[in-house]
């Protein structure tokens, strides 16, 4: 864990916190925390209407199965949010250490584990440098699940370098054969291809656009810095062999890695797997990759899911 690790359950401030959330944010969060310290995290949650689907749904955390978690690991979680993911992984593991860039997230994670009585997790708030405070060779396993498209945009540098600088970082932390479960957004999946607003970007098509293209766009309408920046399988791919991973594996998350109805190897996937229900609440763009070729279908994925090895 951390050089500065502490025992006293209290969330470790780095010298890369963030404080850029906006003051309503910051003060709904505090308010939430003290909920929680009340009445208990998720009553909190509930009492608060605070993003209860998104933390509890247990197909947000279904990508964790590809970690294969095994009691003996040391496990570093970057941009752990609430703590949502961090209680079922802390459950699983020898030790988990999170570092998450918004500090009142993190705060709220600790209150989590702690109820949970979870003695070994070590909470940590920053990461706008893409530097990580942990000696190399520390974890069995890295998980960073849709924080990489978010990661560069409180840092001044091109989001590229940022990437390679952080996904550097991730390599170094771990041990020799230590795996890394990396999940992210895909830079031409279906929904950007069919025209929807890219969220990170704010423009139609965002993403799927040549960059020159999205940079014009984006300066006429006097958009700013971009917050997130997206891969493609190929991209990301190369980064993470660049890096050093010696075997690199793609998995699929169907619809997506946010409320997935399957994750798991492509060639176990076909439209016989997905129930009518779940069909039926995809959304037309989803269904329409379902009747594309099968190469096609796998390089317009909603979600990109790496686990590669060190
Ligand atoms: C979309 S949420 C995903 C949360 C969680 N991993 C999950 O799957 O539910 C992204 C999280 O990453 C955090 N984050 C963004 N940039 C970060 C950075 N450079 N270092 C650490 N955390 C970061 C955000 O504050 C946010 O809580």
């Amino acid at each position: 864990m951390t050089s500065n690790s502490n025992n006293n359950n209290s969330v470790i401030y780095l010298h890369d916190v963030s404080e850029d959330e906006e003051v309503d944010i910051k003060d709904n969060l505090k308010s939430i925390i003290d909920d929680a310290k009340a009445l208990g995290c998720k009553e909190a949650l509930k009492k608060n209407n605070h993003n209860l689907e998104y933390i509890l749904s247990p197909k947000r955390s279904a990508y964790l199965s590809l970690a294969n978690i095994q009691k003996s690991d040391d496990v570093l979680e970057i941009g752990s949010s609430m703590g949502q993911h961090s209680i079922i992984i802390a459950q699983q593991c020898n030790s988990l250490a999170t570092i998450e860039v918004v500090p009142q997230q993190a705060e709220f994670a600790r209150v989590w584990c702690d109820e949970c009585e979870l003695t070994n997790v070590e909470i940590s708030a920053g990461g706008s440098s893409g530097k990580l405070p942990y000696a190399s060779n520390s974890f069995d396993l890295v998980v960073c699940n849709y924080v990489l498209e978010w990661c560069a945009g409180r840092s001044q540098m091109d989001p590229e370098s940022f990437h390679r600088q952080y996904i550097q970082e991730m390599f170094r932390v771990l041990k020799p054969n230590g795996r890394l479960l990396l999940a992210t957004k895909n830079r031409f999946s279906i929904r950007y291809i069919l025209g929807s607003e890219d969220e990170h970007l704010g423009i139609r098509f965002g993403s799927a656009l040549p960059r020159v293209i999205q940079n014009r766009f984006r300066k006429r309408a006097n958009l700013g810095h971009p917050t997130g920046y997206l891969h493609s399988w190929n991209a990301l791919q190369k980064i993470l062999e660049d890096t050093g991973f010696n075997s690199v594996i793609r998995y699929l998350a169907y619809p997506d890695n946010r409320y997935a109805d399957f994750v798991g190897p492509f060639d176990e996937f076909s439209r016989d797997t997905l129930s009518e229900s779940e069909l039926s609440r995809i959304g037309i763009k989803n269904r329409v990759a379902l009747h594309l070729s099968k190469g096609l279908f796998e390089k317009t994925s909603n979600s990109l899911v790496f686990l590669a090895i060190k």
